[in-house]
Formats: structure tokens, C-alpha cells, sequence
């Protein structure tokens, strides 16, 4: 199958509505990451992102809807909580886990009950969501276990031959995905961290729970609140450590374990020895975030074996940044003074 990037011009939003009512998957950008969506009623539809992705079944889809009323019937209630936080925080990078209603089948949910779902504010998402006039599941449209895409050409690295279309709307400009978070009557639980950050959501609820996953390793066979959380992510294939310190304790720490193929992965204003090879990354969280999958990306691309990334700050968007790359590790963190 030849895989076509298409500018996201009305003709071609209404040619990949098409391919979604018919049953297919397409590649589609969001503020996030870039999505591989699909009709979420459709089975066989959702199938085919799982197969494309090389998704374990037991991880569910987030349902992307382009107005609020959508909500009313994909879930069976809804709390107040929940909608004054859809109301304040939609659209836009935020996915709330709900009871599912049955119009939701399973392999969508990933064998769950409930389901996440998210009104994203990209336009070209909203407008192929209303052109289908149907929820679109749509998990990040990378392979599974490989960072997450931020443009059309990652997607079309990754899924090149397997998906019909990729709509093109440019990079994305948040760069980590959605914050994730479920209701326990008037907590907020954090399932996965995002752009919607802590304090933000603390300005609606009682109280936020940062549940376990998000900074421990949860083993594979463990029952999780947020499936999505077992898995070893956004993994390159270079080696990753999280080096958590100054820039002295960095330099040192990377120059005693310097070889040909080790990159530092440091911020744009730290300066280090002219022997270590670097990417740069940012210098502040939201910096950061809108780059942390291109660079692993491109750590892979020229060849890294083995990578000492300085750690970035876990405040606001820095907590889904540090998340992002706790992951990319393996949970490999070196502290300074420990
Ligand atoms: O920004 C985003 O959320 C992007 C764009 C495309 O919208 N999508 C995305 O999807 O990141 P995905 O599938 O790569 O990640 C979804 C995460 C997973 O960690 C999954 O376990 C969790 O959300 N999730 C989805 N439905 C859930 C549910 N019912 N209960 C708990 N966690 C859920
Ligand atoms: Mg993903």
C-alpha cells in the first residue's frame, strides 16, 4: 500500500473522512502528537490501528470528539466534576477516563469498562472529526514503543506502507501528549502527565492524586489504572540515562563514560566539553516538550549508542517531559550525591 502525505486542504479532509467511514485508519495531526484515527464504533477499523502500531491489545484508545455534546453517548454518567473540567480545559490537550457506554466495543477500550476520551483544538482534527460525524479512536500514530510522532514525516516513518493517509498540518506544537486523568468523586487522579499540568487541574478539584505509574515502573503482568503505563515507551534505540544534576556533576559524569557513539542530550544554553557530541534540547519545559520525540528521533538517526540526558525540571509541563524520558530510559536515573 502506498501511504500518501496530503496537505490538509477541505478536498483531502473529506477524501480521509471517506477512507475513515469506509473502515480505514489515517494518519492525523493534533497540538499533541500526531493521532492514527479510525471510526471508534468500528471494529475491524479499530483493529487495524492495533495492527498497524503493533499495539498490545490491552492498551486502550483515546475516542477524539469535535464538540462536547459527543460525550452524552459514548459514556453512562458523567460527574459535575468531569464537565467543569471538559468545560474549562476543552478543547484542547486533556483526556478524561469516563465509564463507557456500550457503543463503545471493547478492542476500543482495550477490554476496559471505561474510556478516555478528548476534544483536541487542532483544527484540521476537528474538522476531519466533524466531516466523519463519528468519535475517532486514535492512539499516537508511531509504532508502539518508538517515541511518539510530532510531524507527518515521523508518522510516515514509522507507518509507511501500512496506512492508506497521513494529513500534513505541520508540527505539532505542544509535542507530548495528552494529560490523562480519571474522577474519584471530587479528586482528580493523574494517569499521565501533560500540558495540562498539576496546578492547572488543582484549580478545579479538591484535591489531585499523581497515581504511582506516572514516576515508578509498574511491572508488566500488573493491573494498572492507566495500561499505557506498563509499557517501556518512546524508547530509542540508543541506550538512555537520565543524569539528575548540575551541569558540573553532567560533564563529569558523561566525560568518564565518553566513546564514539555517546551523545549528551542537554539544554540549549549549557556549554560542555568539545569532546562530547550533543543534542540540545531546550531550555525550558515548554521547549522541551515540543522537542523531546524529534531528538530521540534523531538520536537514533545518526547512529547514537548510548545517551546522558540532563534532566529536565518536573514542574508544569516539565513533570510530562521528565515522565517522557524516565520512560525512554528504563527508569535509569543517576542523582547527584547519591
Ligand atoms: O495527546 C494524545 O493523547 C494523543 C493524541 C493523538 O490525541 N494520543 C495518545 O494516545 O497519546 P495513546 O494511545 O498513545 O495513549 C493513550 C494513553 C495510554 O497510556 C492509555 O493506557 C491511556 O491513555 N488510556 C486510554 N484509555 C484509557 C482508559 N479507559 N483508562 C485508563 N487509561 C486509558
Ligand atoms: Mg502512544
Amino acid at each position: 500500500m502506498e501511504t500518501k502525505v496530503l496537505k490538509p486542504t477541505k478536498e483531502n479532509i473529506r477524501y480521509c473522512a471517506e477512507l475513515i467511514k469506509s473502515g480505514d485508519v489515517v494518519g492525523m495531526p493534533t497540538e499533541t502528537v500526531y493521532g492514527l484515527a479510525a471510526n471508534a464504533y468500528d471494529e475491524s477499523a479499530v483493529k487495524k490501528i492495533f495492527m498497524a502500531k503493533k499495539r498490545p491489545a490491552d492498551n486502550p484508545l483515546i475516542v477524539h470528539i469535535a464538540d462536547i455534546g459527543m460525550l452524552k453517548e459514548l459514556t453512562t454518567s458523567i460527574p459535575k466534576i468531569a464537565i467543569t473540567v471538559c468545560e474549562k480545559f476543552w478543547p484542547g490537550p486533556l483526556t478524561v477516563v469516563l465509564p463507557k457506554s456500550d457503543k463503545i466495543p471493547l478492542i476500543t477500550s482495550g477490554g476496559l469498562d471505561t474510556v478516555g476520551i478528548r476534544l483536541p483544538s487542532n483544527k484540521v482534527a476537528r474538522e476531519l472529526i466533524k466531516e466523519c460525524g463519528l468519535p475517532l479512536a486514535a492512539p499516537s500514530a508511531n509504532l508502539s514503543g518508538s517515541p511518539s510522532p510530532t510531524t507527518a514525516e515521523h508518522v510516515f516513518d514509522d507507518l509507511n506502507g501500512s496506512i492508506p493517509a497521513i494529513l500534513d498540518g505541520g508540527s505539532c506544537s505542544i509535542g507530548v501528549e495528552s494529560t490523562v486523568i480519571s474522577f474519584e468523586n471530587d479528586i482528580i487522579r493523574l494517569l499521565r502527565p501533560g500540558r495540562i499540568s498539576v496546578d492547572d487541574l488543582k484549580t478545579v478539584a479538591s484535591d489531585v492524586i499523581i497515581d504511582k505509574g506516572v514516576l515508578e515502573i509498574i511491572s508488566n503482568d500488573a493491573k494498572v489504572k492507566s495500561p499505557g503505563m506498563k509499557y517501556k515507551h518512546y524508547s530509542p534505540k540508543a541506550d538512555i540515562t537520565l543524569v539528575d544534576g548540575s551541569i558540573e556533576f553532567f560533564e563529569n559524569y558523561v566525560s568518564e563514560r565518553n566513546s564514539i557513539d555517546t551523545y549528551a542530550l542537554i539544554f540549549d544554553d549549557d556549554n560542555t566539553s568539545e569532546d562530547i557530541k550533543s543534542i540540545k534540547y531546550g531550555n525550558n519545559s515548554e521547549q522541551q516538550a515540543e522537542r523531546i520525540f524529534a531528538v530521540l528521533r534523531e538520536a537514533d538517526k545518526i547512529g547514537a549508542k548510548r545517551v546522558f540526558a540532563r534532566c529536565p525540571s518536573k514542574d508544569g509541563i516539565g513533570l510530562a517531559v521528565y515522565n517522557r524520558m524516565l520512560r525512554a530510559s528504563g527508569f535509569k536515573v543517576v542523582k547527584e550525591g547519591d
